[in-house]
């Protein structure tokens, strides 16, 4: 049962065809880097004009890796959300039109489900599959959320951001500071070199619900270390050497970046390592959790995974290979596999819908 799946939701153009919702035959990612890079965010204009692109050419290569042709096709699979409306409406008409040209059956699927399936496919392909119920985190520059997820894939939201996403505050701290876009990269190389108690910043206390998240307030402390003590001439140095060289390799940042701001690096990151961690180790008490799920592009952080490593938690926990971790279409094609199997395929009214949620 072969399913093509499409993601267009971000500044990434994907497709990937999945057998059986568990074995990725070809996933193909057309990143629009070199597009947003420069602004140091996704401009939403750019990246539909860029998915129009990049679509045909994307979906064929997938097609012709997985050497499918659309009669081996199930179904086709497209991100309906959540995500930039324009973006969205690109792969969700040519999976319409894909649909509608080869008698093939559409499925939507919430972007946020593909990233947890990113982790159940893989989990169970290496022979350690998740169990459930499962405490799902999902950390990516659009979203921070704590799930509960049932067998059969039912979703319960535990708790969630109620400002910034993680991996925003990676991309805006990076920006602030001269370092490039995306900035989890960057951040995640350099704070091994800084001390990560260098800096005391506060956790976030929470009013109301005690699982969600917020990250502004760690974002604005380190506005205020930058303002109180001058950085911007060192910033600027970065910047200046962003210009010259559009990727730095670690060695060229160290050369740009002293000591203290090594330090400042390892410290937020530390921060947000500990509200990611803290908050998922108790949600996932709270549901009696058998497995832990990390998922999304900031799970490819090396220090969340040593922290979870080494946090000796009482269930196993699964991070994602780091291209099943950022946003990527064999994920959308895994998660449509049981809505297939369920029968539930989408019609012609299928829309973008930009505030999806998953529960
Ligand atoms: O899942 P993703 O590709 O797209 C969204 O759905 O948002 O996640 C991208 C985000 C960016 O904010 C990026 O800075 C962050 O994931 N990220 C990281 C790392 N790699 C990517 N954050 C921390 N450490 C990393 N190694
Ligand atoms: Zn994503």
């Amino acid at each position: 049962m072969r399913i093509l799946g499409i993601e267009t939701s971000c500044d990434e153009t994907a497709a990937a065809v999945v057998e059986d919702g568990e074995k990725i035959l070809s996933t193909v990612v057309a990143s629009q880097l070199e597009t947003h890079g420069k602004y140091g965010g996704v401009v939403p204009e750019l990246a539909s004009r860029e998915h129009l692109r990049a679509i045909v050419p994307v979906v064929r290569l997938a097609l012709e890796e997985a050497g499918a042709g659309f009669a081996e096709l199930a179904a086709v699979a497209v991100t309906e959300g959540p995500g930039l409306v324009g973006s969205l409406l690109v792969g969700i008409t040519y999976a319409k039109s894909l649909c509608f040209a080869h008698r093939l059956p559409l499925i939507g699927v919430n972007h946020i489900e593909g990233h947890i399936h990113a982790v159940v496919m893989e989990a169970r392909q290496t022979g350690q599959p998740v169990e459930f119920p499962a405490l799902a985190l999902v950390v990516s520059g659009g979203h921070t959320h704590l799930f509960e997820v049932l067998e059969g894939f039912r979703y319960g939201l535990l708790g969630k951001t109620r400002d910034d996403a993680a991996g925003e505050a990676f991309d805006k701290v990076a920006k602030l500071l001269g370092f490039s876009y995306p900035g989890g990269p960057v951040v995640d190389q350099l704070a091994p070199h800084g001390n990560p108690k260098a800096v005391p910043f506060t956790l976030a206390r929470m009013k109301g619900n005690p699982l969600d998240f917020s990250f502004s307030g760690l974002k604005t402390a380190v506005l205020r270390w930058y303002e109180q003590r001058n950085m911007e001439e060192e910033a600027e140095r970065r910047r200046a050497l962003l210009r010259r060289v559009r990727q730095p390799s670690l060695e060229q940042w160290l050369e740009v970046t002293p000591q203290a701001t090594l330090d400042l690096l390892a410290s937020f990151q530390a921060t947000v390592i500990e509200e990611l961690l803290r908050r998922a180790a108790a949600s996932a008490e709270q549901i009696g959790a058998r497995s832990l799920i990390v998922s999304g592009g900031v799970a490819c952080n090396t220090g969340l995974r040593r922290a979870a490593r080494t946090a000796e938690l009482p269930y196993p926990v699964h991070f994602p290979t780091p291209g099943l971790a950022t946003d990527n279409a064999a994920m959308i094609a895994a998660a449509a596999f049981p809505k297939y199997q369920k029968g539930e395929i989408a019609d012609w009214s299928l829309r973008a819908r930009a505030n999806l949620t998953l529960a």
